[in-house]
């Protein structure tokens, strides 16, 4: 692959791939010394066009523990305010031969459309509604670390499912890793495509929880709504916040996931978010910069081979 844009053209093998580079990663980010100079005369630039601390965060520093030299553009100080269009912006850096461009943008398709215009390689850390690849891969390598295997699991994606990029890449990948997903909210938040592409859909959580092996919670996005549909926050957490009573229906060594950031008392129970004998929150951030550093690494080493004239 050329570019990471989204779990929707990886196979499984390479998602594995991306995994078993990564526990290399997890084990050098837990050392004192943490390079490994894989990326050593590259040049990185990280283009946050939404706000972000999880993603932005671990992309940079992914990109120093591996020896690029990493720039982040601060959009919001840049010539976007000035009337530039995001290609424009993208082909000017691009003349400044960068190696990986890192992007996140609030149209769903933007990363796509700016991936054809460049000629180094693109990843995407989440386009609207559409796809946060990074993410899904971190929550894979979360999961498989925690319960040993991605395959064959059952998996419960609560909340916000129509906003969420995060839950569509995560329904892609863990659909091609086998493993069965459940997805429970409220009806207007749960879009019927997932029905049809094998997700069972429940709008109450009691039933939707019980006997999974995994609860992953989803923030309100409610800077995606349009201002529609956006739930009363106390009703929405009498009926879809996580809390020990709701998660006592799931397995009783069923994890809980957040992506971050987190609305403490809407979708969750802070108590409940904090308890790390059930909580892999924490952990979620600490594989992020593992699974960016592999994902970094293997589209450089098929930079090469792979470069268009400017
Ligand atoms: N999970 C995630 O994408 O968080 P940020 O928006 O803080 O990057």
């Amino acid at each position: 692959h050329r570019h990471l844009l989204g779990i929707e053209q990886l196979k499984p093998q390479d998602i594995t791939q991306i995994l078993d580079l990564a526990e290399s990663y997890v084990d050098l980010n837990r050392q004192a010394a943490k390079h490994a100079d894989v990326l050593a005369g590259l040049t990185q630039i990280n283009m946050f066009f939404e706000a972000s601390t999880r993603t932005q965060a671990s992309f940079e520093l992914a990109g120093k523990r591996l020896g690029a030299d990493v720039m982040n553009m601060a959009m919001q100080a840049s010539s976007i305010k000035k009337g530039e269009t995001l290609i424009d912006t993208a082909l000017t850096l691009n003349a400044m031969h960068p190696d990986l461009l890192v992007v996140r943008h609030p149209h769903s398709g933007a990363v796509d459309l700016l991936a054809q215009k460049v000629n180094c390689a693109v990843l995407n850390a989440g386009d609207g509604r559409h796809e946060h690849p990074t993410q899904a891969l971190l929550d894979a390598l979360t999961i498989r670390r925690a319960k040993g295997r991605l395959h064959r699991l059952n998996v419960a994606i609560c909340g916000d499912i129509a906003h969420s990029r995060v839950a569509r890449s995560n329904i892609l990948l863990l659909g091609k890793m086998e493993s069965r997903i459940r997805l429970i909210g409220p009806p207007t938040l749960v879009p019927a495509q997932f029905a049809d592409m094998g997700c069972e859909v429940y709008d109450d959580m009691r039933e939707g929880l019980a006997g999974v092996d995994v609860v992953m919670m989803l923030r309100l996005q409610k800077e995606r709504m349009d201002g529609g549909f956006i739930p009363s926050e106390r009703e929405y957490y009498h009926r879809y916040g996580l809390d020990a009573e709701k998660l006592a229906l799931a397995k009783p060594d069923a994890i809980v996931m957040h992506p971050g950031p987190m609305n403490r008392g809407v979708e969750i129970d802070g108590t409940l978010a904090d308890d790390i004998n059930r909580s892999v929150i924490q952990d979620q951030v600490e594989m992020g910069v593992a699974v960016r550093m592999a994902a970094m690494e293997l589209l450089a080493g098929n930079l090469a081979g792979s470069r268009v004239p400017a």
